[in-house]
């Protein structure tokens, strides 16, 4: 399979995934798509609610099918993954198998500089949790899933130039 068209960028809540994954589409002229998204429309539900009402165990099966269908029935895109989606079922062989995963690698510092309320909000993982901690918890628990993406890029300022420099490195 030519993986060079579909690109998935996976990485914590708050590494740039979605921000960065819109630029890049609209360098690499590729459509964009961004999984928790999809999983909403899918379920016509928020995360939030999702978690809320079904438990996380409910979510990551609806992200673990998500993920699959989408990557049956896509050969060109950008997609941002969940900050979770490597660490659950075979996401992440299946990711490394359809498309160029690239680990977006944000110190946990950084990481919490970009929580704001209306992020920590967004994201039911940090509700009630002491933020700084439960980011540095949960990269401990995730390196091992993140590292086994086929590139890295280890910054807190990553731009889509960074992103587009490996690709190209790869293809030379
Ligand atoms: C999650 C991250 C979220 C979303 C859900 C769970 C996680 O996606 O999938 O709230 O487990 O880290 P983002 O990384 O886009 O915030």
């Amino acid at each position: 399979m030519d993986l060079s068209n579909r690109i998935i960028l996976i990485g914590m809540p708050g590494s740039g995934k979605t921000t960065l994954g819109k630029e890049l589409s609209e360098w690499m002229n590729l459509p964009f798509f961004d999984l928790d998204d999809l999983i909403e429309s899918k379920e016509e539900k928020t995360i939030q609610q999702i978690f809320g009402q079904e438990g996380e165990d409910a979510f990551r099966e609806m992200e673990a099918s998500t993920l699959e269908g989408f990557c049956n029935s896509h050969n060109k895109f950008v997609l941002a993954a969940g900050g979770g989606t490597p660490c659950y079922y075979n996401n992440l062989e299946l990711m490394n198998a359809n498309a160029k995963t690239i680990y977006l690698d944000v110190s946990a510092e950084a990481l919490f500089e970009r929580m704001n309320k209306t992020a920590v909000e967004k994201r039911p993982l940090f509700k009630n949790e002491n933020v700084l901690d439960k980011i540095k918890s949960l990269i401990e628990s995730r390196r091992p899933f993140y590292e086994k993406a086929k590139h890295r890029l280890m910054s807190d300022s990553i731009s889509v130039e960074d992103i587009s420099g490996i690709l190209k490195e790869e293809s030379h």
